[in-house]
């Protein structure tokens, strides 16, 4: 099967900001809270100070976006990027947030580790006038006005085309999948199930077991362990990301098992070690999350505050791909 792509980047509203000039950055405009053709407040010296809260460095997935958002918010780029790693705790996020909001910065970004429970600290960074671009992960906010922007993937789509590979190739089978969730509550791993669960609808397929590995290596290799232990009749793992399905195969052959064969695998992600599995047959199919979110956040960022409409929700391009497709890709994959 070739490659598919899912969505396509939709940038169309703030195409003349690639034209974007570090000069049109300076305002006078004080704290007003930054809504389309008012410039926010900051960046007056014509350097961006943008506050960026990560979710951690629970996957290869994760580092590709943080080496992407490191490399273009560069001084040579015009920002003054403050980061830091939030360990993958709702907490430490929200300490983040209140610590950028304190300093004064210019632009506030983060990938939200869950949906849920940011209505309060959005609210402080609208009162400071700090306007706050969503990267990666959505929030499920009252108020959609208090952020800017989301760029990121459509997670239930990803599901969904897992979902869909799985019951053409598997229908009439009786298939028996175990799953292996994301972070509970986070975004992808709410929209991964709903997709998948959908496109397996009306099919044979049924899912057995599902538990969260927390998109971790080790704890997908712990929590897949746990389900050989249980069941002796499993066909397929769905794994919301590389990571766990890197994990799960660790498990499936320590049982003396052949992954990919045996058990058939099937992940999202496709960042490099989990496409060298697909390419070495030990996982079946990919569906692609792309990390490279550094440039949409930088010329977003430049946008709002040069008090440029942006669109509120930017999809980030996806592909999927099956073992031959991994094999032409990965010479020249750069994450
Ligand atoms: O939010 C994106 C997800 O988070 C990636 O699929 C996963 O690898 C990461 O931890």
């Amino acid at each position: 099967m070739a490659r598919t792509t899912l969505t396509r980047t939709v940038l169309a509203a703030v195409a003349a900001t690639s034209l974007f000039a570090l000069g049109a950055c300076s305002s006078d405009a004080g704290n007003e809270p930054a809504a389309g053709g008012e410039p926010a407040a900051g960046a007056d010296d014509g350097v961006i100070t943008l506050g960026f809260s990560q979710v951690g460095a629970e996957s290869g997935w994760r580092a590709a976006n943080t080496k992407s958002i490191q490399d273009t918010l560069t001084a040579e780029n015009g920002f003054d990027l403050k980061f830091s790693d939030a360990q993958q705790k709702q907490e430490n996020q929200i300490q983040a947030i209140r610590s950028y909001i304190t300093q004064g910065v210019d632009v506030i970004a983060f990938s939200p580790v869950v949906e849920t429970g940011w209505d309060a600290v959005l609210q402080e960074a609208k009162a400071a006038g700090i306007p706050v671009i969503l990267t990666d992960r959505a929030v499920d906010a009252e108020d959609e006005t208090l952020y800017e922007s989301f760029i990121g993937s459509d997670f239930v789509k990803e599901g969904e085309t897992a979902g869909q590979w799985v019951a053409e190739n598997f229908d009439g089978e009786g298939l028996k999948v175990v799953e292996l969730q994301g972070t509970t509550g986070s975004a992808p791993a709410i929209d991964r199930k709903e997709g998948f669960e959908s496109a397996i609808e009306g099919s044979d397929v049924e899912i057995i077991d599902s538990q969260t590995g927390n998109f971790t290596r080790a704890e997908g290799k712990t929590v897949m362990e746990g389900f050989l232990n249980k069941h002796d009749d499993i066909d397929l793992v769905f794994a919301h990301n590389d990571d766990m399905g890197l994990g799960a195969i660790e498990a499936i052959e320590a049982a003396g098992l052949v992954p990919g064969k045996d058990i058939q695998i099937v992940t999202i992600d496709a960042v490099k070690d989990g496409m060298q599995a697909l390419a070495d047959g030990k996982i079946n199919y990919i569906v692609e999350c792309n990390p490279l979110l550094g440039p949409d956040l930088a010329e977003i960022a430049k946008a709002v505050i040069a008090g440029e409409e942006v669109e509120k929700r930017i999809v980030v391009k996806d592909e999927a791909f099956d073992q031959a497709a991994a094999k032409e890709a990965l010479p020249t994959r750069e994450y």
